[in-house]
């Protein structure tokens, strides 16, 4: 069995985070969307979609709009794929999310190994799986309740966004959640709560949310909120949750350590002997795994 070593792969990964040139000067936020976008296609009910298989590499799911930008995250992860060859796409993405995360001051995130790639887009789900930041509460809990998510792990999982920003040229929405939008914490959830939200027209008339008491000119540095973590403090089962995060980020540290690990797992259906994701949905050998652990 050949030795694989991962500490090697997450010390190149944390080399290519600090980017002066890219964003707030961090690869780390879009690497953490990457990682999520390639699970959060998982459809509990009939077991497709989700990290195996790193079906994304399709043109027909990297075209799905809300993937918009995720070109950026995986061009940065080539030259370790090229450096690591031995690692399949569909752990490197999900294994560089858990890494950025850590390294950006998150919480440890438990991840195995054992995805495969898919050699062909036969088990690419469709698009529309994931969720639209323009709509509300009964939108995310279609989405997540479909992953097999609860309302708590819902709003834990939001608490990403205390990472990254909003890109005018991918979402069409713009500016980032946070004023240290590359260090993990609880601010998304107090800042959601303490802030003065207004719902404004953007120019290319999409709707967001903008702190009105933030005299910040430039709309894309403004602190924002999106309509979908804005109904988080509307509706009566998620405020509780965003509450309690924002008083006590030991406990959304803990909460979303769980969260990240199950959403990175999505999928992916392990041979208990070998630990590989080997078969496909329907139960069948796929393709013959690309690696060993
Ligand atoms: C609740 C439903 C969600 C919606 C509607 C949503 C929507 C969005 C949108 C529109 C963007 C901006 C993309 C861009 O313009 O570049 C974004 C960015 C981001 N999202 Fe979410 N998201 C959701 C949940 C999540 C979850 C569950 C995670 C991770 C666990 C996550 C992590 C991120 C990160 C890290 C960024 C920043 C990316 C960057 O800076 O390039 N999001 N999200």
């Amino acid at each position: 069995m050949v030795d694989h070593d991962y500490n090697a792969v997450a010390e190149a990964i944390r080399k290519i985070l600090p980017n002066e040139d890219y964003d707030d000067g961090s690869t780390g936020p879009v690497l953490v969307r990457l990682a999520w976008h390639a699970s959060g296609t998982y459809d509990a009910a009939t077991g497709t979609g989700g990290s195996n298989g790193s079906t994304m590499r399709y043109k027909s799911e990297a075209m799905d709009g809300a993937n918009n930008g995720l070109e950026y995250a995986r061009k940065f992860l080539e030259p370790i794929k090229q450096q690591f060859p031995w690692i399949t796409y569909a752990d490197l993405w999900t294994f560089a999310g858990k890494i950025a995360l850590e390294a950006m001051g998150g919480p440890q995130v438990n991840w195995a190994p054992g995805r495969i790639d898919y050699v062909d887009d036969s088990n690419v789900p469709p698009n529309g799986r994931l969720p639209d930041g323009a709509l509300g509460q009964d939108h995310l809990r279609v989405i997540f309740y479909r992953m097999g998510f609860n309302d708590q792990e819902i709003v834990a999982l939001c608490g990403a966004h205390n990472l990254g920003r909003c890109h005018k040229d991918r979402s069409g929405f713009q500016g980032p959640w946070v004023t240290n939008p590359i260090k993990f914490s609880n601010t998304y959830f107090k800042t959601l709560l303490s802030s003065n939200w207004v719902l404004q027209k953007n120019d290319n008339g999409i709707e967001q949310y903008y702190d009105a008491d933030d005299d910040e000119e430039d709309l894309n540095e403004r602190l924002m909120m999106l309509p979908t973590d804005y109904s988080l403090i509307q509706d009566p089962s998620f405020k509780p949750w965003v509450e309690k995060y924002a008083a006590d980020k030991d406990l959304f540290f803990q909460d979303f350590a769980k969260v990240f690990a199950k959403l990175l797992e999505l999928g992916v259906r392990r041979d208990p002997a070998s630990g590989l994701a080997a078969v496909n949905y329907v139960g069948k050998i796929n393709n013959p795994p690309s690696q060993k652990i």
